[in-house]
């Protein structure tokens, strides 16, 4: 029998947010809410914080955009509203259940190339007005992505990314992942794409991590405690074994996600998330 592929530990948080998220609240956007002091923080306002954050990202689409390519779709929450919205939109995806979950919302008329930005294999006639990174752009190979997006944009065609980056501040940051800003700006430079908006959104796009923090308080920890008791009690040795197997990857989670560590604060110390609108040169 043929071995399973191993699946990316990345993608099931992914796809473990997006049940969760979409039980409780009905979002099925995978991409932080962009939230102001008129937006109270809690788990409930979720759903319009990412709604903000669509329309302010859809709001910056120059005029004359008809065709999108979105990489790295989700679950199609966002080419949902842009097909809503008029766009003849496609996207990419390299998760199998992401890209279920995206067909079902987004529809029959919305095209998915399935597998990594970096492999899909694009016909010459696939050009689009505007290539999109939601999110997605610190997952993608960092020397391949904006060559790539560019060969598939029409004469004068646009790039969106809108995403966080590592800054260069000496320690280690408790939230994972985005490419190094310093490499970042040395590619974008490289490229000859000029750059027509640059937007810093941390401030806007921090507060998440406290949501994420509150929820590992509120709700993971005392969900985790009860299993733990019930398993002590009920099956001592295998609860033995499995604490003394899991210690390293119970440690980890213990920090990452219930020392209290992860806050807005610690995000926008070490990270920083923009909104680019680049264009292509001909
Ligand atoms: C945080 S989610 C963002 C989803 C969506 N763009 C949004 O704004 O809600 C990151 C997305 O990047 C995708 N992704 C990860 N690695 C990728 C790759 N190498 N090429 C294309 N997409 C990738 C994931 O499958 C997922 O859909």
């Amino acid at each position: 029998m043929a071995k399973q592929a191993k699946v990316d530990s990345r993608e099931v948080g992914l796809v473990a947010g997006l049940n969760l998220f979409n039980f409780f609240l009905g979002t099925k956007d995978l991409h932080y809410g962009l939230w102001s002091d008129d937006l109270p923080l809690t788990v409930q306002n979720l759903p319009q914080a990412q709604k903000r954050y669509s329309d302010f990202l859809i709001g910056h689409f120059p005029s004359g955009v008809k065709t999108v390519l979105d990489v790295g779709c989700g679950a199609g929450g966002v080419a949902t509203e842009l097909l809503s919205r008029g766009y003849q939109v496609q996207g990419v995806s390299p998760s199998p259940l992401l890209s279920e979950a995206a067909q079902n919302q987004a529809g029959d008329d919305f095209l998915i190339h399935h597998g990594r930005f970096e492999d899909v294999e694009f016909s010459l006639d696939d050009k689009f007005d505007l290539v999109m990174f939601s999110e997605s752009f610190q997952y993608i190979t960092l020397d391949v992505v904006l060559k790539k997006a560019e060969s598939l944009l029409n004469p004068g065609g646009h790039i969106v990314i809108c995403d966080f980056f590592k800054r260069n501040t000496p320690g280690k940051s408790i939230v994972g992942g985005g490419h190094k800003f310093d490499d970042f700006i040395k590619e974008l430079e490289h490229s000859g794409l000029k750059v027509l908006q640059d937007i810093d959104i941390t401030a806007e796009t921090a507060p998440n991590i406290d949501l994420v923090d509150q929820m590992g308080r509120e709700l993971i920890l005392p969900t985790m405690k009860l299993i733990g008791y019930t398993f002590k009690a009920n099956r001592p040795l295998l609860s033995k074994i499995f604490s003394w197997k899991f210690r390293k990857k119970l440690d980890k989670i213990d920090y990452k996600y219930l020392s209290g560590e992860r806050t807005a604060k610690a995000f926008a110390d070490y990270k920083i998330y923009k909104f680019y609108l680049l264009q292509k040169q001909d």
